[in-house]
């Protein structure tokens, strides 16, 4: 419905999605041409890792634009002297001083505030990582897709609340999307060996959380600490609570649905212990093809830095001989409901996955400041979900719009869960 409703916007050619069109591939640079990058998000978990790819490479690479939020005022101004980035932008206006201070006689030029984010995602470069975590990132990004920036999406509450609109836009504009979670590169990767042929089924993999073969009453006792805890990454926070809630899943399976234009009845989710294999891509004829790889986020975030050339990274290398076995098993839809809720919000429009995703960065920093439980995260968004209205949303400002209410209503929702 929903997509009809865009078809009839933006036209019928121009819904097509990653799968349908051609992976175009970043034009490779000519030899002694650097490409120019810019990182949103470059304190966080992601954007270090860029941050440390870009100085690794610094014959191919120039950094234009690093941006963040404002609490790792010091990190931001190192990067930026190491990489003599164009300039340093953070969200918070207060701490403008400290980092101009930090930036003095260096090349970087230094910003602050709102507005400043925004002309800086705008800064035309040959590719952004985009790691903004969450919603805050959504106008940067686009921004970034609109000035004609190829993209590198880390941030899938981009995808999550305005997915339609922002591939529309970059298929509009001719722009890559180029994803960095680890189980869409992997499907992103295998679709690269497919010859054009449709698959017919896809499978994002999934550590299960740190609770996994946890019991429910056992869930209910959840402290930050333990849900912080990932088996296998070591995240920024947001994303590893959503890992323990399983809602990352949910988010990842509306990101596959809107990256690959597929169906979500189409895409499995397999709990997979050692993380090893990151995606699976099945087609017509019982063919399977799969990536596979170290657990850690290096080798993604490279992929989309180099792409479609490979870089020599120094990550750690796969030991098949050392594993023996892997690990599969369906995830447990009872204790882990985020995965339906997902399901269900994707199916009922982009209005249902906006709200969701809203309602979960508000429960998830109630739950990270200790003003709920651990079970009650998803009860929020269960609760948000069911009061707000279903349908679609046409202009991302309706979005926006729709965003603020389900974050006050969620407020709303969680002062009945509230811890004594
Ligand atoms: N971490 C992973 O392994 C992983 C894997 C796959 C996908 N992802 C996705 O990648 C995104 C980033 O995750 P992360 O784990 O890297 O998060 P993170 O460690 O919390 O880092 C978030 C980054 O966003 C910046 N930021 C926050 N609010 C901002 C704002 N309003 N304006 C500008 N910058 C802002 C932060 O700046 P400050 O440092 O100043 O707060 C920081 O640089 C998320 O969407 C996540 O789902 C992450």
């Amino acid at each position: 419905m929903i997509l009809r409703g865009l078809v009839s916007l933006f036209g019928e050619s121009k819904m097509k999605s990653t799968l349908q069109r051609d992976i175009k591939p970043l034009s490779v640079p000519e030899s002694g041409v650097r490409r120019r990058v810019s990182v949103l998000g470059s304190t966080g978990s992601i954007g270090r890792i860029a941050v440390d790819l870009l100085r690794a490479y610094p014959d191919r690479f120039v950094t234009e634009s690093l941006i963040s939020g404002g609490k790792n005022v010091a990190l931001l101004a190192e990067q930026a002297r190491c990489l003599r980035a164009g300039i340093a932008v953070i969200a918070d206006p207060s701490a403008y001083c400290e980092l101009k201070e930090l930036l003095a006689g260096s090349e970087t030029v230094a910003a602050a505030g709102y507005d400043a984010v925004i002309e800086a995602s705008g800064n035309h470069v040959d590719l952004v990582i985009a790691a903004i975590v969450g919603f805050a990132g959504l106008l940067p990004t686009l921004t970034a897709l609109r000035a004609g920036c190829n993209i590198a999406l880390a941030n899938k509450e981009c995808l999550v609340s305005a997915g339609y609109f922002f591939m529309a836009e970059a298929h509009r504009l001719g722009v890559s999307v180029i994803p960095v979670d680890s189980e869409h590169s992997a499907i992103f990767q295998a679709l690269l060996g497919a010859n054009h042929c449709l698959p017919e089924r896809l499978i994002l993999t999934s550590s299960g959380g740190p609770f996994r073969t946890w019991p429910l009453e056992k869930m209910k006792n959840v402290r930050p600490d333990d849900a912080l805890a990932h088996p296998n990454f070591v995240m920024g926070r947001k994303i590893s609570i959503d890992s323990a809630t399983m809602m990352n899943k949910g988010l990842e399976l509306i990101e596959a649905g809107h990256l690959f234009d597929f169906s979500l009845s189409k895409i499995d989710i397999l709990v997979h212990i050692e993380q090893i294999v990151h995606g699976f891509v099945e087609f017509s004829d019982g063919s399977v093809l799969a990536q596979l790889g170290a657990p850690n986020m290096t080798c993604p975030v490279a992929f989309a830095l180099g792409y479609p050339e490979r870089l020599r990274v120094r990550s750690p290398r796969l030991d098949l001989m050392s594993l023996k076995c892997l690990h599969f098993d369906l995830p447990d839809e009872i204790r882990f409901p985020a995965l339906r809720l997902a399901r269900q919000a994707f199916s009922s429009g982009n209005v249902a996955t906006c709200t969701m995703n809203a309602a979960n960065e508000v429960a998830v920093e109630g739950f990270l400041s200790g003003e709920i439980g651990f079970l009650d995260i998803i009860e929020t968004v269960s609760e948000t979900l069911d009061h707000q209205a279903t349908g679609t949303a046409k202009t991302i400002e309706e979005l926006i719009d729709l965003d603020q209410c389900a974050r006050d209503y969620a407020q709303s929702v969680m002062k009945k869960h509230l811890r004594p």
